[in-house]
């Protein structure tokens, strides 16, 4: 093997890894000590250059979305990534750092021969990190995918942010795992006590242990023209398509909700060049999740850009031929509309599932262990798991990842419970906002940077504890502080943090 020298031990810090271009390609060169290890340098979930993120807890933090990888092998420790990192040789020899052109090879060990029969529902966000999960762990039993998607196991994220934007075509929405084999088809019974799966078509499978990561559906409003062509919802990648082929030739488009993806949309329109009218019951977007001050500064970045709110209303009902051309309001306005998208939340879909205890939402309830019946799991979107001791739904695409890699080692005889942080972004204008932790009984917040100039990192505290942060550009002190809320976090020390990033 080719070794090439790279670095001098000596230019190479403890605390951040460093990028170097070799012949080959770029690698992350990370020192501990007197030993040097080496990585493919951009995160495999979405490039990000691993080099701007942190070291922090044995672990090479991903500046973007908050991937973790053990920095002794590159493992992956957190999603969204659901592959390690490629690790090279490294020589150190006199001070000077040498890495090989060819990866080391990472296969998992296999787990011995497994006669049963596992199945997950659902090639989403939790179901996919569950498949990627067995796998890393060498799952050797039969192994049952099924999504009611033609091609699922997709980056969701993406459609409302880039694909009815029209930057990106539904069908190149990134793919979320290398060589899925998922069997298409649309569960209509889950029979827990009998561990019996029948899908629509008249296929049924028997389990030894199931895994539900199906999610939520979007929900639509029953309201007179609720039925009308150009009246969306979105979900899915069929959803995406549909809306940004109505997307290229409107010229006025209406979004009822300002949830995240409501908000999401209504940037990707307006940045389509659409007029872009957002109808809410709410004065201000967001303040339920992030409080009204930082709620008023997302809704002003839209405001600046030409959204227009209509705020504390909601539509009486939609108006016009074949075609959706007109929004009634209840507060008597009337909205010209080509295209209107409907944000105002989702369902978990769980209807499909007999013997199993519902909350009133709709969502599997679970024990710790995200297990819903004997051989049952659930995870993602369409879970009430107990988080600190509080049952708790999120919908967030990085938890339903953690949910279901839990799912998965739980599946495989651990009992491992939710001990890591939620974290979600959102895209609003080309600024990117980040959310760490669950704001619940938050009674302060501490704001560093300017809010206006969405330049800022705002601390969720209750009383001097860190319950919740909120940022946006401070993606480095974001991605430190996805470790260290692992554990109780005061407000002192996450500032001593945020100033040293
Ligand atoms: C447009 C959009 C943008 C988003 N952006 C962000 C973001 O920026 N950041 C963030 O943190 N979160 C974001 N989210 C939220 C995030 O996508 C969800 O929290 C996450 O997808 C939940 O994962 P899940 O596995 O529970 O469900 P899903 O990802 O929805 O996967 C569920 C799968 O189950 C399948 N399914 C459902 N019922 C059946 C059935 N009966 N039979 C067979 N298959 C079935 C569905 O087809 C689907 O593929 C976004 C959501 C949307 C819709
Ligand atoms: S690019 Fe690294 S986690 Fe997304």
């Amino acid at each position: 093997m080719n070794m090439r020298i790279v670095a001098r031990l000596i230019n190479l810090p403890e605390n951040r890894g460093v990028r170097v271009e070799t012949a080959a390609h770029p690698v992350l060169l990370v020192r501990v000590g007197d030993q040097v290890r080496a990585f493919e340098a951009d995160c495999p979930h979405a490039g990000a250059p691993l080099e701007q993120g942190v070291i922090c807890n044995g672990h090479i933090v991903c500046p973007w979305h908050k991937a973790a990888f053990a920095m002794d092998s590159g493992a992956v420790r957190e999603p969204p990534a659901l592959v390690g990192l490629k690790q090279y040789p490294v020589q150190v020899h006199d001070g000077v750092v040498s890495v090989g052109d060819t990866a080391l090879c990472a296969e998992p060990t296999p787990l011995p021969h497994d006669s049963r029969c596992f199945a997950v529902i659902g090639a989403g966000a939790a179901g996919a990190a569950a498949v990627a999960s067995l796998k890393r762990r060498g799952f050797t039993g039969r192994l049952l995918w099924i999504d009611r998607e033609p091609n699922p196991a997709y980056d969701r994220t993406a459609l409302s942010k880039f694909v009815i934007a029209g930057q990106m075509a539904a069908d190149d929405t990134p793919a979320l795992l290398d060589e899925a084999v998922v069997i298409h088809g649309e569960v209509q019974r889950l029979d827990a006590a009998a561990k019996r799966i029948e899908l629509v078509d008249g296929r049924h499978f028997d389990y030894d242990a199931a895994l539900v990561a199906t999610g939520g559906d979007a929900q639509r409003l029953d309201i007179p023209g609720a039925v009308l062509n150009n009246v969306f919802v979105l979900r899915s990648r069929d959803d995406a398509a549909r809306i940004s082929a109505a997307a290229a030739s409107a010229t006025c488009a209406v979004i009822i909700g300002d949830s995240f993806i409501g908000l999401e949309a209504a940037s990707a329109l307006r940045q389509r060049g659409l007029v872009v009218q957002v109808v809410s019951r709410h004065a201000i977007p967001l303040a339920a999740q992030l409080g009204p001050r930082i709620g008023a500064a997302i809704r002003q970045l839209h405001e600046d850009h030409g959204v227009i709110f209509h705020s504390n209303t909601e539509p009486e009902r939609l108006d016009g031929h074949g075609a959706v051309s007109t929004v009634l309001l209840k507060n008597g306005n009337r909205l010209a509309a080509d295209l209107v998208l409907i944000g105002v939340g989702v369902q978990p879909a769980t209807a499909f599932i007999d013997g199993v205890q519902k909350a009133e939402d709709h969502s599997l309830q679970v024990d710790a262990h995200l297990q819903a019946a004997p051989g049952l799991w659930a995870a993602g979107d369409n879970v009430t798991f107990a988080w600190q001791q509080h049952p708790t739904r999120i919908e967030h695409w990085r938890v339903a990842q953690q949910l279901g890699v839990l799912a998965a080692r739980n599946m495989l005889g651990e009992a491992q419970t939710y001990a890591d942080v939620p974290f979600f972004w959102t895209y609003h204008f080309d600024k990117t906002f980040e959310l760490l932790g669950h704001p619940r009984h938050w009674n302060r917040l501490h704001l560093e940077g300017d809010l206006h100039h969405h330049d800022f990192i705002a601390l969720l505290c209750h009383d001097d504890q860190v319950e919740a942060v909120i940022a946006c550009e401070h993606q480095q002190a974001m991605a430190d502080l996805s470790q260290r809320m692992q554990q109780p976090l005061g407000k002192a020390e996450a500032l001593d943090i945020i100033r040293r990033r």
